[in-house]
């Protein structure tokens, strides 16, 4: 057997959407933008979407809207993709790096008060919602406050997912979502701010489209061209109606890998303020580095496709040539022993089964 380590789920409901838009003329930014937006903030319970071509513009657009440029320093965890960092450095910020918790992978509160207290100047804190895990927002909202720091949430691997029983994305800071192939929902690519600060969401807006006002060709703002097409659009509509079905064979998924596995490896903490996450990745953590290569390339040689975790920041390349870091052994540690087994909408119940059995056995047997 040959599993992915992702595959999305994509039917004739897709399909037909897509082949409407091709029919219908108009295959930019338009009604069927509109119509996503409106279904991803119904579904969220929040005020505003702005729907963006990918999760890193959605980044780029609410890092312009908290006004953060060049020399701004903004505190951001390590332990992320690089697309969280890479669109502050694209603005000219420092990124000022912050350890995660070895448990959930989220930075902890106590952590970032810390950092926050060591940079006075500080502008802005983002935090990243790992692996579909939502963070402790009560606290890290109230330390953005405290310090006068504009919170960026993002959870770019977290559409669907919850803190403390209602969904991420119903607050008033911005809160970005991808919807790239593996996400829980997927445009082909995509991304979105959600918000419920009406003036923000209209930054976007504008920051999506050339800061262009209500005059064609008057451009009043700063802008860039971040839009989606009505095609990218479509796909994460018919997607959008379908997240629940997604969302439920994740956690099955995840329920049944953490049943067999538990005698071999440990997983993320799950805090109760998290609810049930989305599991848009499934992270194992293997006892030690050597066990978790020899894991993977054990399951290499079984057919199944694995995934290391992200480099943390301060391991990569072009950061460490710009910028001076410190140490971060939590996301080393985290680093050196994750690895990530298939998960995704399209991934069916008999491939996570035989994932289960191979490892069992790599861990049986040695
Ligand atoms: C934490 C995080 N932030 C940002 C992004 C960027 O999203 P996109 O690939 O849609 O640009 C990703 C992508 O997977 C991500 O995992």
């Amino acid at each position: 057997m040959k599993v992915p380590w992702s595959r999305p789920d994509l039917q004739v409901a897709e399909t037909r959407a897509v082949e409407r838009v091709l029919r219908s003329g108009w295959l930019g930014m338009g009604k069927v933008t509109e119509a996503a937006e409106t279904a991803i903030a119904r579904y969220l319970g929040a005020r505003h979407c702005v729907f963006v071509n990918n999760g890193t513009s959605a980044l780029l657009a609410a890092y312009l809207a908290a006004g953060w440029g060049p020399g701004d320093e903004v505190l951001v965890p390590t332990y992320t993709f690089v697309a969280t960092v890479s669109a502050m450095v694209a603005l000219g910020c420092r990124p000022v790096l912050i350890d995660c918790d070895p448990g959930t992978m989220n930075v902890d509160p106590a952590e970032v008060e810390r950092v926050a207290r060591e940079h006075p100047d500080a502008k802005g804190l983002v935090v990243v919602d790992v692996a579909g895990l939502s963070c402790d927002l009560d606290p890290l909202e109230r330390i953005a406050a405290e310090h006068h720091l504009t919170l960026v949430e993002d959870a770019a691997e977290a559409f669907g997912g919850t803190y403390r029983g209602r969904y991420l994305g119903a607050r008033p800071h911005a809160t970005i979502f991808s919807f790239h192939i593996a996400k829980q929902v997927t445009a082909v690519e995509g991304g979105a701010v959600v918000t419920d600060d009406r003036k923000l969401a209209e930054a976007c807006r504008r920051l999506r489209s050339h800061g262009e006002g209500p005059q064609k060709y008057i451009h009043t703002s700063l802008g860039l061209n971040l839009r989606p097409t009505d095609l990218n659009s479509a796909i994460a509509l018919a997607q959008v109606r379908r997240t629940g079905t997604f969302l439920r064979r994740h956690r099955e998924y995840a329920r049944q890998y953490q049943e067999r596995l538990a005698p071999y490896c440990t997983f993320q903490t799950i805090p109760e303020y998290a609810g049930d996450p989305t599991w848009m990745v499934f992270q194992i953590l293997a006892p030690d580095r050597r066990t978790r290569d020899r894991l993977e390339a054990r399951l290499r040689r079984r057919g199944v496709q694995t995934r290391r975790a992200f480099p943390p920041m301060h391991q990569q390349p072009y950061l460490r040539q710009r910028f001076s870091f410190g140490k971060y052994p939590h996301a080393d540690w985290v680093y050196d022993r994750v690895l990530s087994l298939p998960m995704g909408n399209g991934i069916r119940p008999e491939e996570i089964d035989y994932v289960i059995d191979r490892t069992v056995e790599f861990f049986r047997t040695g």
